[in-house]
């Protein structure tokens, strides 16, 4: 089989632990790898082993020996890098969240639709076995008629380290980086929302710190989400049932286990060991998209992403918490 060479655009954290498990990748090589420094591109490509390294994006989209391209960049950036490796034919994976916006995101997918090329958000929490299965669970009907789901993630940012998590200009907050996550698990076991009612606090950056979802459903399910990048929490979720609940256990976003209580009882579903870094699910989704020439992937659909971006959006207006990017999308 031949491997599936990847170009990682970006050479930061989430850059490194992605890259790490892409090395262990039985499908997978890293081809190349670009940052803005060539000398820390080089860095990076020594440091995993990488044969080609690039002190600019264009050069790694324009590295025909590239098949896909990996934005590990900051949200700000993920529209204009993802458009760039489209428009020069490669297929891309865009770390979360997507876009800034729900109308950047509509751009990338429409670009990515019209030279019918693979495109997916990196919401690896989609590709994590036992997130696949409280899915199945739901639709097999086992917690009798959805009733809610409360879900929680939320960590301590500091300001003097973790910098982009509290500047606009890099798309910083709670809701991008933290409430995502919460926000797609909501939209995979309840669907879209009728309405979103948002509260929270803004810090003196502007970005939104802490902010609380109430998502409304017409037939009266409802949906509890609550992020903070000034909070520590276990990252908690529980859906419940008219005739069982399921809790998460560990992270929610890639959890240990399922605690999963009906009238027939309790049982506990668990995780696969995990592999390095845990990426390798989602991994292999995408070379898996790749070798079927599947553009869309049916676990993780771009309609799904756009949606949640939208949730996002409506959020950040209630907050007051705007982007540059959102003047753009005023003018439309
Ligand atoms: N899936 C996950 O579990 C996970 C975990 C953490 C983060 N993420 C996501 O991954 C993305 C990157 O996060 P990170 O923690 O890796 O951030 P990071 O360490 O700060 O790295 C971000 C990279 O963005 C690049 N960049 C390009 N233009 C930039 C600009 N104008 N300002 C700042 N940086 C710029 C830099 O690339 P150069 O190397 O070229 O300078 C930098 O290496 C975010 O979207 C985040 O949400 C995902």
């Amino acid at each position: 089989m031949t491997p599936i060479r990847w170009g990682i655009l970006g050479a930061g954290g989430i850059a490194a632990k992605f890259g790490s498990d892409l090395r262990a990748a039985p499908g997978s090589t890293i081809a190349a790898v670009a940052a803005r420094d060539g000398r820390r591109a080089a860095a990076f490509a020594g440091r995993l082993g990488i044969p080609r390294s690039y002190g600019s994006y264009r050069e790694l989209v324009e590295d025909e020996d590239v098949d896909v391209v990996y934005i590990a960049t900051t949200h700000a950036q993920h529209h204009e890098q993802a458009l760039l490796a489209l428009r020069a034919g490669k297929p891309v994976l865009v770390e979360k969240a997507f876009t800034l916006n729900a109308r950047q995101a509509r751009e990338v997918v429409a670009e990515a639709r019209a030279r019918r090329l693979f495109c997916m958000e990196a919401m690896w929490m989609r590709l994590h076995p036992l997130i696949r299965q409280v899915a199945d669970l739901v639709r097999a009907g086992e917690l009798g008629e959805v009733v809610g789901l409360r879900a929680d993630l939320s960590k301590t940012f500091h300001p003097d380290r973790d910098v982009r998590l509290f500047d606009p200009a890099a798309g910083g907050g709670a809701l991008l980086d933290l409430g995502v996550y919460p926000v797609t698990l909501a939209w995979l076991l309840l669907g879209r929302p009728a309405t979103v009612q948002a509260t929270g606090s803004r810090g003196s950056t502007g970005v939104d710190l802490t902010a609380a979802l109430q998502l409304g459903y017409a037939d009266g399910r409802v949906g509890q989400v609550y992020c903070s990048a000034i909070s520590e929490s276990p990252y908690a979720a529980l859906l419940t049932g008219t005739a069982g609940w399921v809790r998460f256990e560990g992270r929610m976003h890639h959890p240990t286990a399922l605690t999963v209580h009906t009238a027939a009882g309790e049982r506990v579903l668990s995780a696969p060991p995990v592999q390095g870094n845990g990426f390798n699910w989602e991994i292999a989704e995408v070379e898996s998209c790749l070798r079927d020439g599947v553009t869309e992937s049916p676990l993780a659909p771009l309609e799904d992403t756009i949606g949640v971006l939208e949730i996002l959006d409506d959020a950040r207006r209630q907050l007051g918490v705007r982007y540059d990017a959102d003047e753009d999308a005023d003018r439309d």
